[in-house]
């Protein structure tokens, strides 16, 4: 057994009595009460879903296993060179909550090494596909064709104990895991690089063979560890990470299940808002008109993007009520390695005038920007312009969190999700009462 699957299944051990002394000592015990605005609104604060991956205050944004994002990056160990630690790392702190150390972090990077090499037949799946098929699309159809590789239905199939179905969970969950950049990578080239492939290089970490076969050189290996650990996980009510959860609560397999969250990702209010966000900003240019707009300029295109109906994307978030630190993590990024990229000085404008104008204009409760408002400028700058590919490499991250989710909600064996639904006159009752 590997040190992480060792270190993993003691920390299972460990937890286990908590969850059980839980339900069967305090099941009873009030965590809120739910109202009308609740049920119809989308379920908004409803505290019903339990993670110990991640946690996100509405004010100081998401936490990783108890640590901000510049702890987290500062914690884990460095690949040599580079600024950014490797994502197997963040793999293992995720799934244990412990920070590997140098030796357990290379057992993690050779195993997904092992584990990398995508199977012929999903490439002929990818490319049987219409060329103009959205790259989500193609990402979610990858991963889906994958399920026949699933370990957790064959051992589901052989009667396997309910107390082991987390093993399973994580072989299949690491296996799919170890392919994903492989497979991003190749549906970025085979759309938008005229079909021409660079190999895998098994001397490159996760992120930084990612950068590799995307053909693009340092320091976008940095961008991308980087980018896949900020974007893994934002706990649970999220609709990626929930519709993974759920559907995998019905003891569908990992593939299943990412496939649903993948989706749910490419939703242009959910994880398509980095590509929307892209958009906006080249027809907001255009709109400009000029380069040397002013700061009025800006409000004013502002404005009529709010008057003509439409949302500022990458503003707003459903729980954050502050600049999303994951935001602020890529504007360091740029502030460091490209200040005077020109769509970056206007992402910085908007981010100036934007919070006062939805404040004025007050229906959005977070006026801040979320971590969409950033991401696509720096791929921008490495030449990645092909803004409908960006939710891909979203999806590749929320990937790890997702994942290390479903791994442990077979360890503490969580039931088949089934919330009860009211009828609307139910709800018109209550309002009398
Ligand atoms: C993220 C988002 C979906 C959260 O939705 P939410 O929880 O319903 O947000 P709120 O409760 O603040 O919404 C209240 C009102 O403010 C509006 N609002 C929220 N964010 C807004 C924005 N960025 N620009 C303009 N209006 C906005 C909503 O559309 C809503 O209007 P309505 O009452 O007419 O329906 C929303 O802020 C949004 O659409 N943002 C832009 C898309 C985006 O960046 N998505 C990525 C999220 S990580």
């Amino acid at each position: 057994m590997s040190s992480l699957k060792e270190t993993l299944f003691k920390k299972i051990e460990e937890h286990r009595p908590r969850t059980t002394k839980l339900l069967k000592d305090h099941s009873d015990v009030k965590l809120g009460e739910v109202t009308i605005g609740q049920a119809i609104g989308g379920a908004r604060g409803v505290r019903c879903l339990v993670t110990d991956i991640s946690y996100l205050d509405p004010m100081e944004g998401i936490r990783f296993r108890g640590k901000t994002i510049p702890e987290t990056f500062e914690a884990l160990p460095k690949i040599p060179g580079s600024d950014y630690p490797s994502v197997e790392s963040f793999w293992y702190f995720l799934l244990t909550g412990d920070v590997p150390n140098k030796k357990q972090t290379d057992e993690v990077v050779a195993d997904f090494k092992a584990r990398r090499q995508v199977p012929q037949y999903v490439i002929d799946v990818l490319r049987a596909m219409p060329r103009d098929t959205h790259p989500m699309t193609l990402f979610s159809a990858a991963i889906l064709a994958m399920q026949r590789e699933s370990v957790f239905v064959r051992r589901y199939n052989e009667g396997m104990s309910r107390m082991d179905q987390w093993d399973p969970m994580y072989e299949d969950a690491t296996n799919l895991l170890a392919k994903l950049p492989s497979i991003g990578a190749y549906i970025y080239r085979m759309k938008y690089k005229a079909d021409t492939h660079v190999g895998t290089n098994m001397d490159l970490d996760w992120g930084g063979d990612f950068a590799h076969q995307m053909g693009i050189a340092k320091p976008y290996d940095d961008v991308s560890r980087m980018y896949f650990i900020l974007h893994s996980d934002h706990e649970s009510g999220n609709v990626s990470a929930h519709t993974t959860h759920l559907v995998a609560s019905a003891l569908s397999d990992a593939y299943y299940s990412l496939s649903a969250g993948i989706n749910g990702l490419a939703g242009p209010l959910h994880g398509l808002a980095n590509q929307e966000v892209l958009r906006w900003t080249m027809n907001f240019l255009q709109t400009l008109g000029k380069d040397d707009y002013t700061e009025e300029d800006v409000k004013q295109a502002l404005w009529d993007t709010l008057n003509s109906g439409q949302v500022v994307p990458g503003y707003g978030h459903a729980v954050l009520r502050k600049t999303d630190p994951r935001y602020t993590a890529q504007r360091e990024f740029c502030l460091k390695h490209l200040p005077d990229f020109p769509l970056f000085k206007l992402i910085s404008t908007i981010y100036k005038v934007t919070p006062p104008i939805l404040q004025e204009q007050g229906k959005a409760k977070n006026p801040w920007p979320n971590v969409d408002a950033q991401s696509g400028v720096i791929q921008w700058y490495y030449g990645v312009t092909e803004w409908d590919f960006y939710t891909v490499m979203f999806g590749i991250g929320r990937a790890i969190g997702v994942l290390a989710n479903i791994t442990w909600d077979r360890a503490l064996g969580y039931p088949i999700e089934r919330p009860k639904s009211l009828t609307t006159a139910m709800l018109e009752d209550a309002a009398k009462k």
